[in-house]
């Protein structure tokens, strides 16, 4: 079996797939990509060259994820709040997920085979036509698989989501669709950028950075939480099994005993 971005590895590496079963695998990660800006920075390079190797890993990271078999992947790309960045590097990440659009629609057939499903989740009404055109291709040519969604949130932001949510279920009270008592947390949740999907059960958040800025606010409340000090662009798949070995040992409550 080929598992992607294992070339830096050790030989003696065991596969997670034979440590792991896939009742221990979370169902949902989220991945907050950060520390692209200082791992630039190390190196003398600009911001955007950062987020570059950041896409890389993005990339190396979606795939593998899809591989071990994970069910759902969301990966923050750009917060609400990312638009105050300097403009030049707000056009360098916009260039990035464009190339990864285009490649997406490249590869359509592969991704095809690998059963993977690309869902933006986020106000995707502030991006640039050619975007929004690229992204709801990628989710029509990707609405019909099943085995890994990787969602890219973009323009997102956890308590935006949630006032996006109340707003839709206001509008269907005020139009007599659904009455108060209706509303309830699958209500609330089937009005989510993240609609049809499982709550986040492990977060991880590269770079040392120990919060969870905006990032899946109601579907993160009973989510484990890993932090590495690893900046996200060295981020490699050994480090994200590690954090799956991790998640398997806590012990999962749920508010019980
Ligand atoms: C946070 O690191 C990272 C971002 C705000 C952007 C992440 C975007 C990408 C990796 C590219 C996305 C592209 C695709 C195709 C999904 P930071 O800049 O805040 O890092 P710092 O804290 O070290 O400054």
């Amino acid at each position: 079996m080929s598992i992607a971005g294992t070339e830096n590895n050790s030989p003696e590496r065991v596969p997670i797939t034979s440590l792991l079963s896939k009742e221990e695998l979370p169902k949902h990660v989220g991945v907050i990509m950060d520390g692209n800006g200082r791992w630039a920075k190390q190196r003398g390079l600009k911001r955007y060259e950062g987020h570059r190797e950041g896409a890389k890993t993005f990339r190396r990271i979606a795939e593998y994820a899809s591989e071990i078999g994970i069910r759902y992947i969301t990966f923050y790309a750009f917060s609400s709040e990312n638009w105050k960045r300097p403009q030049e590097e707000v056009n360098a990440i916009l260039q990035l997920l464009r190339e990864y659009l285009d490649e997406a629609e490249s590869r359509q057939k592969e991704n095809e085979e690998k059963g993977i499903r690309i869902r933006f989740v986020g106000d995707i009404s502030k991006f640039p036509e050619d975007i929004k055109d690229k992204i709801n291709e990628a989710h029509r040519l990707s609405e019909d698989k099943t085995r890994c969604t990787v969602s890219i949130a973009i323009n997102y932001g956890g308590r935006q989501e949630i006032i996006k949510a109340v707003k839709d279920i206001a509008a269907k009270v005020q139009k007599g669709e659904m009455s108060i008592d209706e509303i309830d947390e699958a209500a609330v949740d089937s009005c989510l950028y993240t609609a049809g999907m499982p709550d986040a059960d492990l977060i991880i958040r590269p770079s040392g950075e120990i919060r969870l800025s905006n990032f899946l606010t109601w579907q993160s409340v009973y989510a484990e939480f890993y932090y590495t000090n690893v900046l996200w662009p060295d981020f490699t798949t050994e480090d994200f099994d590690k954090a799956l070995l991790d998640f398997a040992k806590r012990g999962r409550r749920f508010g019980g005993v």
